[in-house]
């Protein structure tokens, strides 16, 4: 059986970021191919919690993938079948909100 693609989805709650980059090395080391995608806004800011390059680069380590990071990158995995399943995590009260009202104007909720 071919392994289940998850695409596994990063938005700004940034404080939360060590967590969600360590779940996805746990779910790439249970069997998961990754596609890893990242909000505008977790790609793009740094903080006190991290750069953003240095969490899009442990991201790209751990899945063999650089990180999705805009609409026109993320468009494609649905149409394509690219994905089997998407995990949002962290997913921000922002996103949330978009997600609710079909609002898909970021990679995520694109995704
Ligand atoms: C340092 C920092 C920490 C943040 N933590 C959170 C958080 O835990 N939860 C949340 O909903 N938003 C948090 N935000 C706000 C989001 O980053 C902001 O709403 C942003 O627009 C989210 O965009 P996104 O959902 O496209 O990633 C934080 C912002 C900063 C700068």
């Amino acid at each position: 059986m071919e392994k289940p693609v998850l695409g596994y989805a990063m938005c700004g709650s940034f404080c939360t970021f060590d967590r969600a980059i360590q779940q996805m090395q746990v779910l790439k080391d249970i069997g998961y191919e990754i596609v890893p995608i990242m909000s505008e806004t977790a790609a793009n800011t740094d903080t006190r919690f991290g750069r953003a390059n240095d969490f899009m680069w442990k991201a790209e380590d751990i899945t063999g993938r650089a990180p999705i990071c805009s609409i026109t990158g993320a468009e494609p995995l649905g149409p394509k079948h690219m994905i089997d399943m998407l995990v949002v995590s962290p997913c921000t009260g922002n996103t949330l909100a978009k997600l609710a009202n079909g609002i898909t104007d970021t990679p995520v909720t694109a995704s």
